[in-house]
């Protein structure tokens, strides 16, 4: 009972410890979801814009980035012609995109 008990305890305390590792990262998230079209570390490419100096992502709140990011931009609401596709809406969680946010305003700044 008494070595069960300690185990137990080993395990909470292993779990406390990785909870930080767990939490969402804008940069890694950015690596494999974002990259392929707007470049690493948010340079852009020749598919989609960069990020850096990005006047829409510094001069625009939280809210309208993650609905960019949440429902895409296409069609008549495309920005960029010089891109031929539009932006596909991502699926990630809202911790996801706000560190993703986070990560990319870095840049824009
Ligand atoms: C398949 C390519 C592709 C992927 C993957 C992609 N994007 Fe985009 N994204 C685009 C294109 C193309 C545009 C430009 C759309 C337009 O013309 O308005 C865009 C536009 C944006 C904009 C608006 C930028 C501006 O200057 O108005 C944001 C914000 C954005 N993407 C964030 C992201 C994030 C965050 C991810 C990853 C989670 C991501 N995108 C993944 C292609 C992509």
């Amino acid at each position: 009972m008494k070595r069960l008990l300690g185990l137990g305890l080993t395990f909470a305390v292993a779990l406390a410890f990785s909870a930080p590792a767990l939490a969402a990262d804008g940069a890694t998230i950015f690596k494999s979801k974002c990259s392929a079209c707007h470049g690493q570390d948010g340079a852009g490419s020749a598919m989609a814009p960069a990020f850096k100096g990005n006047e829409f992502i510094k001069n625009s709140s939280e809210t309208d980035i993650a609905n960019v990011i949440k429902n895409g931009r296409n069609g008549a609401e495309k920005k960029y012609k010089q891109f031929a596709i539009g932006m596909p809406k991502q699926t990630l969680n809202d911790d996801e995109i706000k560190a993703v946010i986070t990560q990319i305003k870095t840049w824009a700044n």
